[in-house]
């Protein structure tokens, strides 16, 4: 159901790798809602050629930029102005990637050079994207940024890994450039901390299906659905939400404030 909340307004969607991608069920309730879209991913997810068919039913370019290439950025938002012929309303940022997870490197024998590349791809890519818009003056007054992340930034969940450090610098970045750019042009800019869930980049975590069951029998409301994150993307870069900034927002299910529940319980004393 549509009720046209993004009517008139322009968005990037970074991240839609293909159908399982929160980035792309984004896109689509976006588009649902009357907003016009640019998807970009990285080039070799590009490759994959799987983003064509989004681009086909939400009616919009696909621009290709690694998030860690300042030249590929600026070319981006460049092509996304020129296509809307004016300025932005929102940003999805999407994106996460470990390479020490990726090389099974355990977190206590982190290889630095992975964990320089893991933080700069999932985290400073959040800081390297909203300074590109602010150097270029790309995001219209009350503009929304959203990125995405996991509550492994607030505790620990063994196999996270080196993930778990990067979310709480994008947490951090949240803050601080949601700080600069609210004064500077009432842009807002939140983190969305989603449930467990089977997409490409949530399966690479270790023991994934483990971490899917616990969260699911932990959370009063069950696990959020990635079609649910969706839907508080768009609620995030509506103008229903316009004094919302700086927050990290939990979107799953309960399971954040939730200490035992009687499912798990139930499971000890088995
Ligand atoms: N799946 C989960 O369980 C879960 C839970 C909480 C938060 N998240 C977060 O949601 C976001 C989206 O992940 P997803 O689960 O939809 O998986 P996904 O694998 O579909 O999306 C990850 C995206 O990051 C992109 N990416 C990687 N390196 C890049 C680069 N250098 N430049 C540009 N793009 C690059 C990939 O191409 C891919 O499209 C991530 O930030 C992830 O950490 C996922």
């Amino acid at each position: 159901m549509s009720y046209n909340l993004l009517k008139g307004k322009k968005g990037i969607i970074f991240g839609a790798l293909d159908e399982k991608s929160i980035a792309w069920k984004t896109a689509l309730r976006c588009h649902e809602e009357g907003a016009q879209l640019v998807l970009t991913n990285a080039p070799v997810a590009l490759r994959m050629g799987e983003i064509n068919k989004l681009a086909e039913a939400v009616k919009a370019p696909v621009v290709g930029a690694d998030v860690t290439n300042m030249d590929d950025l600026k070319k981006l938002f460049e092509e996304s102005m020129k296509h809307f012929g004016g300025g932005i309303d929102f940003v999805l940022h999407s994106i996460g990637m470990s390479l020490n997870v990726r090389k099974n490197k355990h977190y206590t024998e982190l290889d630095y050079g992975f964990n320089q590349k893991t933080l700069d791809i999932s985290a400073m890519s959040l800081h390297r994207v909203l300074r590109t818009a602010w150097d270029m003056d790309a995001l219209n007054e009350w503009g929304s940024v959203v990125a995405l992340t996991y509550i492994a930034a607030q505790r620990v969940f063994p196999d996270y890994n080196e993930m778990a450090d990067a979310k709480a610098l994008l947490e951090s970045v949240t803050r601080m450039f949601g700080y600069y750019y609210g004064v500077k042009k009432k842009v807002r800019v939140n983190t969305i901390s989603q449930s467990p869930t089977r997409t490409t980049a949530g399966s690479g975590v270790k023991g994934f299906d483990g971490f899917v069951t616990y969260a699911e029998k932990m959370s009063p409301l069950g696990n959020a659905s990635a079609e649910d994150c969706a839907n508080y993307c768009v609620v995030m870069f509506s103008d229903l939400t316009k004094y919302v900034t700086m927050q990290n927002l939990f979107h799953d299910g309960g399971f954040s404030f939730t200490g035992v529940t009687q499912a798990v319980m139930e499971q000890m004393e088995k």
